[in-house]
């Protein structure tokens, strides 16, 4: 318990997500509002490292809850994993009087808040920001959303010129290993498959489906790839299927980070909001090494500790089993 908080600081880390400006404009003024001094900490961990820390007013998160991207810039952080970076840092934070930190990202950025609290006495709230949707205690995390709006709008398009052209197209999205986005982008867009990391979909499940299709007049198809799946990217899977089924004109779309881009879904700028304000209300509480998450409706908190241990298959299987129903 250290209730008597004065000084808090605001960082994101690994890759960006959509919302993030929302969650920190959240966290400023909240802090703001409850008299607390606010910093931000530019480029994640990198910049506890530099002593990149500076002031932030409530003017200073004006007008970026619609922007993508993070106004804090972000970093995958390297030197955060030794202990010598951590001890600067450490050094940094206490050299500006702070007392508590508000960590916006995925799991790299939760394993560095985890092994960062254990060390030092830091109050540390995460919040779950990462297009991949792959952390435990939360239903949504920030940047899903508006992730799975920008795959589905790329893929329409797809639909359009597959369709024209009689083609089977290869669409790769991102989710290093996590299936979410290219369940609910397939369920969402139509497609005809889905490779997920999770389930190990063999190239002859999927010609059959396939083959099921063509049977019965599908004249174009859609089959989205995870970028984590077993049997490799796109253009791998492509190839081998097309070595099978040659009679099929397939072509393949990656979309890579395009993904991360673009104006926050207003789900997305609503949940940054809520969470960002429960942050800061965790802190101001006294608590330290939770994360804050939407669990039904409702901000939840979770150890980070089951944040990052829990996660391993999180899709959902009903939709699983619907995709496949709804593409015959
Ligand atoms: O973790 C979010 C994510 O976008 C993953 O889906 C993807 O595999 C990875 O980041 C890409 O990271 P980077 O931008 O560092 O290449």
């Amino acid at each position: 318990m250290k209730p008597n908080i004065k000084n808090i600081a605001v960082l994101t880390s690994g890759g960006d997500a959509p919302g993030m400006n929302a969650c920190i404009r959240a966290a400023v003024r909240t802090g703001i509002y409850n008299g607390i001094n606010m910093f931000g900490v530019m480029q994640g961990y990198q910049g506890l490292i530099n002593n990149n820390i500076i002031p932030m007013g409530a003017r200073s998160v004006s007008n970026i809850i619609h922007l993508g991207g993070t106004v804090l810039k972000t970093a995958r952080c390297l030197d955060f994993k030794t202990e010598e970076g951590m001890k600067i840092a450490y050094d940094n934070l206490k050299a500006n009087d702070i007392d508590g930190l508000v960590v916006i990202g995925g799991d790299g950025t939760f394993t560095g808040a985890q092994r960062f609290s254990q060390r030092y006495d830091v109050n540390v709230i995460g919040v779950p920001g990462t297009i991949d949707n792959d952390l435990y205690g939360s239903d949504f995390t920030l940047g899903y959303d508006t992730a799975i709006n920008t795959v589905i709008e790329a893929i329409d398009k797809i639909r359009d010129t597959a369709d024209s052209h009689d083609r089977l197209f290869f669409v790769e999205v991102m989710g290093r290993d996590s299936g979410c986005i290219a369940l609910r982008a397939a369920i969402s867009s139509g497609a005809e498959a889905v490779l997920l990391p999770e389930k190990p979909t063999s190239l002859d499940e999927l010609i059959e489906q396939l083959e099921i299709g063509a049977a019965t007049k599908k004249s174009s198809s859609i089959v989205i790839v995870s970028e984590g799946h077993k049997a490799g990217g796109a253009y791998d899977i492509a190839k081998k299927v097309k070595e099978r089924f040659n009679h099929y004109d397939t072509k393949v779309t990656i979309l890579g980070h395009l993904q991360r881009g673009g104006s926050p879904s207003s789900f997305d700028r609503i949940l940054g909001s809520r969470l960002g304000f429960a942050a800061i209300n965790e802190l101001l509480k006294g608590n330290t090494e939770q994360m804050v998450g939407l669990r039904g409706n409702e901000i939840k908190t979770t150890s980070i500790d089951e944040a990052l241990t829990k996660h391993t298959f999180k899709l959902e299987a009903d939709l699983l089993e619907m995709a496949k129903v709804l593409s015959i």
